[in-house]
């Protein structure tokens, strides 16, 4: 089901994990990885293919939700108002939401507007893990270090505990199992 409004999205109780990030990031792989359907969210080379809220039923007893990126230049202004106001409505307003993943680019230094967005979900009290994603991009041996910077810059700026993250690749389907059993253990407990 897709929507442009969070007050039109499903109503069903169940618990909800939605995936968020900077446009091409690679939210949609990464729903398709976890689920190993190539083509259930929508993918592209080009940043902004996802622009509605996209709930996808899972074993009919939780969501998967796919948003539209943030942070792309180039859509217009008007747009980037639209998906900022329906993302962050989104988020405020959601009650079934369990955990935001937010999404990064391993290979990328902090940008400013992630690290602005994490601070708004902190400001606001939403639940998040991070994904560190595209990890296939790097030397493996380079992997984890690049994962303890970023998370370093975080401890270094406002946050004060490290959020719990996980190191993925969509194409050799890296941290599949780990993301999978956090989500199944939060829907046990
Ligand atoms: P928007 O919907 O536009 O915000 O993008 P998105 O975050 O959903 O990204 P999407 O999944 O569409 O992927 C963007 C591009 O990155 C596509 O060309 C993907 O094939 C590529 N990509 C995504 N994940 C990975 C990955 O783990 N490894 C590699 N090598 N490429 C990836
Ligand atoms: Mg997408």
């Amino acid at each position: 089901m897709s929507n442009s409004n969070v007050r039109t999205c499903p109503s069903d109780p169940i618990p909800e994990y939605a995936f968020i990030g900077r446009s091409n990031v690679g939210k949609s792989s990464l729903i398709n990885m976890l689920m190993q359907k190539k083509s259930l969210a929508k993918t592209s080379g080009r940043p902004g293919k996802t622009q509605l809220i996209n709930h996808f039923r899972i074993n009919d007893n939780w969501f998967l939700v796919d948003l539209p990126g943030y942070g792309y230049a180039r859509v217009s202004k008007r747009d980037k108002k639209t998906f900022q106001k329906y993302i962050t409505d989104y988020f405020k307003e959601r009650v079934q939401l369990v955990c935001a993943f937010v999404l990064i680019d391993i290979r990328h230094e902090p940008q400013k507007v992630d690290l602005e967005f994490l601070e708004w979900m902190g400001e606001n009290q939403i639940p998040f893990a991070l994904i560190f994603t595209k990890a296939d991009k790097l030397k493996p041996q380079v992997i984890q270090k690049q994962a303890d910077k970023y998370i370093n810059a975080l401890l270094d700026g406002i946050w004060e505990d490290a959020p719990q993250y996980f190191i993925t690749s969509s194409s050799n389907n890296l941290g599949r199992e780990e993301v999978l059993e956090f989500i199944g253990g939060i829907n046990d407990e």
